[in-house]
């Protein structure tokens, strides 16, 4: 049996052997973030994508991830470590719902969060990740939007841009979902020199108390650059790590326990050894969705 020590020797060796990078979620435990090349919220993780030159990608996070991935590198092997990491909210709209709401809202722009499958990003105009949503929606020329699948963020950027009108579907993220209005409250009174930071994901009853609200990135980058000496966090608990390491004298609160993506924690260092070994849990993206998608995808990353 290989100790942990070791495997991380062989993943180093792997990655330079098969000219392969590890992209990472905020999200992902402390050992992979450790041994990844880039760590990042989901529109870096894109971006990064888009013009890598490694022949193959580990992508450790979810589904929609890897997916997205492929898309924009479709000649490149892309593994995710462990297959059935999926994400429950992109698994709240398919095409054939997609498709219904279109019908009954016709002639107006589709922007669709990413995450959401390959499939249902082709039948949208264009994507959006939480960092970059309003600068998305503010550059369409319609005044009206169809959001999916995710009713908060759509909530947000209705309360951002009173100018839009946005129509969401009515999915959610069932970790951020789980954080009660009252635990900011009581956060609060308990540790009153805090700033509170949340994920535009949570409901719009928490969002409204906090004192910023960004991606899992961008969370990060205001509480590193912030004079603040505390902070609680709002979202999943996989950023505390970044925070303190690079942050060590301040201090962070997680908001709520109930702040842990089941599907994120699923991969082990131990998985993606073994993916990057074998080359194995290989994403295949069906060539005529793949184009679709793909413009959805590339129109978003050409105004970012
Ligand atoms: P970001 O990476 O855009 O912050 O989104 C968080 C998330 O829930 C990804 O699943
Ligand atoms: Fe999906 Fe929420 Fe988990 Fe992100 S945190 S992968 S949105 S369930």
């Amino acid at each position: 049996q290989i100790t942990e020590r070791e495997m991380i020797e062989e993943i180093k060796r792997l990655k330079k052997e098969k000219n392969a990078i590890i992209l990472a979620h905020n999200y992902q435990i402390p050992e992979i973030q450790e041994i990844a090349d880039i760590v990042g919220d989901s529109l870096k993780l894109s971006q990064e994508a888009a013009k890598t030159s490694a022949d193959i990608i580990v992508l450790s996070g979810v589904h929609f991830m890897a997916e997205s991935v492929k898309i924009l590198s479709p000649e490149k092997k892309v593994l995710l470590p462990v297959y059935d990491a999926g994400c429950p909210m992109a698994d709240m709209i398919d095409v054939e719902k997609l498709k219904i709401f279109k019908q009954q809202y016709p002639n107006i722009p589709v922007v669709c969060y990413v995450n959401s499958s390959a499939e249902v990003k082709g039948e949208s105009d264009i994507c959006c990740t939480s960092s970059n949503a309003l600068k998305i929606v503010k550059s369409l020329k319609s005044d009206r939007v169809l959001f999916i699948p995710d009713k908060n963020l759509g909530s947000y950027i209705a309360k951002q841009l009173p100018e839009k009108e946005v129509i969401s579907w009515e999915g959610f993220c069932i970790t951020h979902h789980r954080v009660k209005p009252g635990e900011i409250d009581a956060v609060k009174q308990k540790h009153p020199e805090a700033l509170v930071l949340v994920h535009p994901e949570c409901t719009p009853e928490v969002v409204e108390r906090a004192d910023f609200v960004g991606s899992t990135s961008q969370i990060i980058q205001y509480a590193t650059e912030g004079e603040n000496k505390t902070y609680v966090i709002g979202t999943e608990m996989g950023v505390l790590h970044k925070l303190r390491k690079s942050n060590p004298d301040k201090t962070f609160y997680l908001l709520s326990p109930a702040l842990v993506c089941f599907n994120m924690k699923k991969t082990t260092l131990r998985d993606v050894y073994l993916a990057l070994q074998n080359e194995e849990k290989e994403i295949v993206v069906e060539e005529e969705v793949r184009k679709k998608a793909l413009k959805a995808l590339e129109t978003m990353i050409n105004i970012c």
